[in-house]
């Protein structure tokens, strides 16, 4: 039995690099993710895992830190050694958040690191993505049976029969973030050596193999892992049938069937530092050939006075989606605190020029009942006595924060039986008409080929998927 911990996307900020003010508030607002606390979250989920006796292994799969700078580094690295001290194995890859582009040595879109002061930004020293192979050595490649000097990519074995195969798919940046020619060669030799020795493989890399919603591959192709079709056949022929990844700080497991009709899961996991924040608990069963994903949150974080909150709902306010549910009723009776709240992520200008339209058009989202919706999808008639009844009732603001609330978690909660998908996804057919009628090409372009309005939807609104973006018991071969 192999068991390990997987962290991903820590994307850790030290506290050196900002101070109180503006500059940092505004900056993490806009993100999806908590910067500010990064490290005592790291740090209350560290000693979760030091307290667990019989987890031996810790997987970290990169954006380590947020933005390339060496003082989070330095501090990323303590933690690391922390574990270890603890008796822990750590193994981590990189990734573009990791490091900067220096001296045009590489097209990452993170071109330098700033410390945030009161009123603005200085800059500081940053990683280059050469230097993070010998500083991350000890974790991972040190211990490694096979390196790919391309990349730094390595293979190790985790227990008697267990495999890890770690692709750091930094690739050369924004444009294409996998391995080159010779790094798949590698890859390739590296499965095939270890299943020849009769060992399970388990993959880890950043960027998705299998995109989390249809929308997200056909929109930003270039986040997804380069080759990512490729990688997909080669674990179908192998008979690979997990990969880890993170970067879309998404919870979300899919399946992917490939030519020679083997599968294999990709089990992507949140951020973090997300409000909902999760690491993955992985028991790989050599006897049985399972392999069981399990995920462990927070309930409070050490350090941290939340005033009684519970974890998600004192960091959930924190940036733009939270903050969004929070401050919409301001709209109505606090214009200019509404105003307040929301500068560094809406466009406060805009707000305060068109400031009525923006009051009528919330006061009357904020009334609107799910019922209205049903009228505009033309789904009334095929919902019972009491399902109407429960659409009258039932705010459709309510609704799409609980969508929200759920992107980055997953397991949205409303299935196909359920009121709210019965008429979202009526809403969506009617959209599809009308897109389709009057040939609305901004809207045509989002649309995966062969998908629609409706179809994406369902991404968003209960999850379609494997049932459960938390836990999976997955047959490894
Ligand atoms: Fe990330
Ligand atoms: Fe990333």
């Amino acid at each position: 039995m192999a068991t390990f911990y997987l962290l991903t996307d820590c994307h850790y900020v030290s506290k050196k690099n900002w101070v109180e003010g503006r500059p940092i508030t505004l900056r993490e607002r806009g993100d999806q993710i908590c910067l500010k606390l990064s490290p005592e979250i790291l740090d209350t989920f560290i000693e979760k895992i030091i307290e667990d006796k019989e987890t031996d292994t810790v997987l970290f799969s990169g954006d380590n830190v947020n933005s390339g700078d060496m003082t989070s580094h330095y501090e990323f690295r303590e933690r690391l050694e922390k574990l270890r001290a603890a008796g822990k194995k750590v193994y981590i890859i990189s990734a573009t958040h990791d490091y900067c582009s220096c001296n045009g040595e590489d097209e990452c879109f993170q071109k330098g690191s700033v410390r945030y002061t009161e009123t603005g930004t200085e800059p500081v020293e940053v990683m280059p993505r050469s230097g993070l192979y010998e500083f991350y050595r000890d974790y991972g490649p040190a211990q490694a049976d096979s390196v790919d000097s391309e990349s730094g990519s390595y293979s190790i074995k985790l227990k008697d029969g267990v495999r890890l195969i770690a692709i750091v798919d930094n690739g050369n940046g924004r444009s294409h973030c996998g391995l080159f020619e010779e790094g798949v060669r590698w890859l390739t030799a590296q499965i095939k050596s270890a299943k020849e020795a009769g060992e399970y493989v388990i993959l880890m890399t950043h960027h998705p193999v299998i995109s989390p919603w249809d929308v997200y591959a056909h929109m930003v192709d270039y986040e997804m892992y380069g080759g990512y079709r490729k990688l997909s056949e080669l674990m179908c022929e192998e008979g690979v049938n997990v990969i880890f990844t993170g970067h879309t700080h998404v919870q979300n497991i899919r399946k992917y069937t490939g030519k020679n009709g083997n599968s294999f899961y990709d089990v992507s996991t949140v951020s973090l530092v997300n409000a909902s924040g999760k690491m993955r608990k992985v028991n790989v069963d050599t006897e049985k050939g399972v392999c069981d994903v399990s995920s462990v949150g927070l309930d409070k974080i050490n350090g941290v006075d939340t005033g009684g909150l519970s974890a998600y709902d004192y960091l959930y306010g924190i940036n733009f989606t939270g903050l969004l549910e929070r401050t919409f009723p301001l709209i109505a009776s606090d214009y200019d605190s509404f105003l307040e709240h929301t500068e560094g992520f809406l466009p406060v200008d805009k707000l305060k020029k068109n400031r009525f339209i923006v009051k009528f058009a919330a006061g009357k989202l904020k009334k609107m009942k799910l019922s209205t919706l049903a009228k505009f999808g033309k789904s009334k008639k095929s919902l019972t006595k009491e399902q109407l009844s429960y659409a009258r009732n039932t705010l459709v603001i309510d609704v799409a924060f609980e969508i929200l609330r759920h992107i980055f978690t997953g397991n949205a909660p409303y299935t196909p039986d359920t009121v709210e998908n019965i008429v979202l996804s009526s809403v969506a057919s009617r959209a599809d008409r009308i897109v389709s009628k009057f040939k609305i090409s901004a809207i045509q372009k989002l649309i995966p080929p062969g998908s629609s309005l409706n179809i994406m939807a369902q991404d968003f609104l209960y999850n379609n998927r494997t049932g459960d973006d938390d836990n999976i018991s997955i047959e490894i071969g």
